[in-house]
């Protein structure tokens, strides 16, 4: 209760295939954070792309990049993002978005979402300015051939992002 008035733990849901997680995520996160109780990441399967990374490698490495960011809580999850939505009791999703091709995709997805689920909302974070070029394409693209991404991730995940790529360069 605060100052008489009810008060109900704000939960976003931070939800993306994170293949590997960038900075870029990282940003979206904690600014996120900032803007609620809780923070739920899911690290979902995009049905449309193949994943590089493993589920608990992606989870791991979201987990190691968010470390000391308070209220952020890391899980992964098979099935349809709406009923993640209910089963955490979110009150909005975050997306992050770098350019007008993102806005086009986010408004697709929750248009169908929203059909799935009336309830469902969607905050979308414009890019920080620095952050704008990083995908996890263009990481594993750098790291395929040797190149230094070391301004795309988290120190402590880049050593392990190059070595997983080069592993399956062989
Ligand atoms: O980081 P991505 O690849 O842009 O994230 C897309 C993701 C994982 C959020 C989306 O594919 C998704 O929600 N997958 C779960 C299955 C689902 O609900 N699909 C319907 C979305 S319209």
């Amino acid at each position: 209760m605060i100052r008489g008035v009810p008060y109900e733990v704000k939960t976003f849901l931070f939800p993306g295939s994170f293949d590997p997680f960038s900075l870029g995520h990282r940003d979206i996160a904690k600014r996120a954070a900032d803007l609620c109780d809780r923070l739920v990441v899911a690290v979902l399967n995009n049905r449309g792309k193949s994943p590089v990374f493993s589920l608990q490698e992606r989870v791991e490495m979201a987990n190691q990049s968010l470390s000391g960011v308070p209220g952020v809580e890391v899980i992964s999850y098979v099935g349809l993002l709406v009923d993640l939505y209910r089963n955490v009791d979110a009150a909005a999703v975050v997306r992050g978005l770098r350019a007008e091709s993102d806005f086009r995709i986010e408004a697709e997805m929750a248009a169908a979402n929203k059909l799935l689920n009336p309830d469902y909302e969607v905050i979308l974070l414009p890019s920080s300015a620095d952050m704008v070029f990083i995908s996890s394409s263009t990481i594993k693209e750098v790291a395929f051939f040797g190149g230094d991404v070391s301004k795309m991730v988290c120190p402590q995940i880049a050593e392990f992002v190059k070595a997983k790529i080069s592993e399956r360069k062989a």
